[in-house]
């Protein structure tokens, strides 16, 4: 009998977790009698017929390591001529059954359409913002308010040492749940995300408020994806990737709110921005374990058929649910948590 050839891409920005799915989906997939077969560098890898055997020698060891050992990129079909059509000729060309795709919303609405277009795919949430939808929790996050965490808490010691106002920008374009997380954990005095409205004049009366007659210091969390209303220029000029994001690198939220302090409250500000640190290294227990939970699920959705499917996590259990679901809208922080948050500032 003939052995069934399966694949599976990373795509997107990488988060601590994605060897796990890897080595959880191979092992599965091998079990179940397939071939597994990785594509490099997310969609470019299924475009351009770029592929790497995966055996289970080669997941032996990647449990514990950060990245993706198939690399990863922001290739979208969507923009190179012929993509989908030149992705349907690889796995044709390959004599590759099914595959499953691990990425956000950029890279499950594309295996969305591939899956529309007769492509048997399934999906696995991946994404350090935990902004999908249709799923309690996506791997890589909880690493990232881990490192986050840890960061804030390193802040501490010197903004005390100096009575200065640290502002830390954190990851996190459409929704706030890593700035809210990891400052709520690390006790900071306010939050910034984009879901909700906190002006620059209530962080500096805030601030004021603390400062005033004291010897101390502040920590201020803001999300890189918070626009305030003075930065509509800012706005206007930013370019935009292959998936039309905002290129927020152009946008620098922190440095300009740290710059708006320094000019309205005349204290001592220093701006942090943590960036690529929140997505590097090792992932934690949790995400090592729930990625290998997910890679799992990924191979045995194939196996029994249930294409266009992504894994998801609903309470403690890993079930399935369609992509599209996951991709319809964004998930935000809910008001009552932010609320929460706004109590505890000061
Ligand atoms: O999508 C995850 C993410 O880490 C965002 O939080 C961040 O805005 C973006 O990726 C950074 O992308 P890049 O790695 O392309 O700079």
């Amino acid at each position: 009998m003939m052995v069934k050839k399966i694949g599976i891409l990373t795509s997107g920005g990488d988060a601590p977790g994605l060897n796990p799915v890897i080595a959880g989906f191979t092992r599965t997939a091998i079990k179940n009698g397939y071939e597994v077969i990785g594509f490099q560098d997310g969609w470019k890898g299924l475009i351009e017929g770029l592929i790497e055997d995966l055996s289970l020698e080669r997941v032996k060891e990647i449990v514990q390591e950060g990245g993706t050992i198939l690399g990863s990129s922001r290739t979208n079909p969507r923009k190179v001529e012929n993509g989908f059509e030149k992705i349907l000729a690889t796995l044709k060309k390959l004599d590759i059954f099914a595959f499953a795709a691990c990425g956000g919303d950029d890279t499950l609405g594309v295996a969305k359409i591939l899956n529309e277009k007769g492509a048997n795919v399934v999906g696995v949430p991946k994404t350090i913002d935990n902004d999908l939808e249709a799923t309690d929790q996506t791997f890589g996050f909880d690493t990232s308010i881990n490192i986050a965490m840890d960061a804030i808490d390193r802040l501490r010691t010197t903004a005390k040492s100096h009575h200065r106002v640290f502002v830390l920008e954190l990851m996190g374009r459409h929704s706030g749940w890593i700035a809210l997380e990891a400052g709520m954990a690390g006790n900071v005095n306010a939050i910034i995300i984009p879901e909700f409205e906190f002006s620059i004049d209530e962080v500096c009366s805030l601030l004021k408020k603390r400062h005033e007659g004291k010897r101390t210091y502040s920590i201020v969390c803001v999300a890189e994806g918070v626009v305030f209303s003075e930065m509509k220029e800012k706005i206007e000029k930013a370019g935009t990737d292959s998936f039309g994001n905002i290129l927020l690198a152009d946008l620098k939220v922190g440095e300009f709110l740290a710059e708006e302090i320094t000019k309205r409250t005349n204290l001592p500000v220093r701006c942090i921005t943590l960036g690529h640190i929140q997505r590097g290294g090792s992932p934690t227990a949790y995400d090592r374990y729930l990625g290998l939970r997910y890679g799992a699920k990924a191979a045995e959705l194939i196996h029994t058929g249930k294409f266009g499917r992504m894994a998801s996590l609903q309470g403690t259990r890993i079930v399935d649910v369609p992509i599209e679901d996951a991709v319809a809208k964004r998930k935000i922080v809910p008001k009552e948590e932010w609320l929460l948050a706004k109590s505890f500032f000061g």
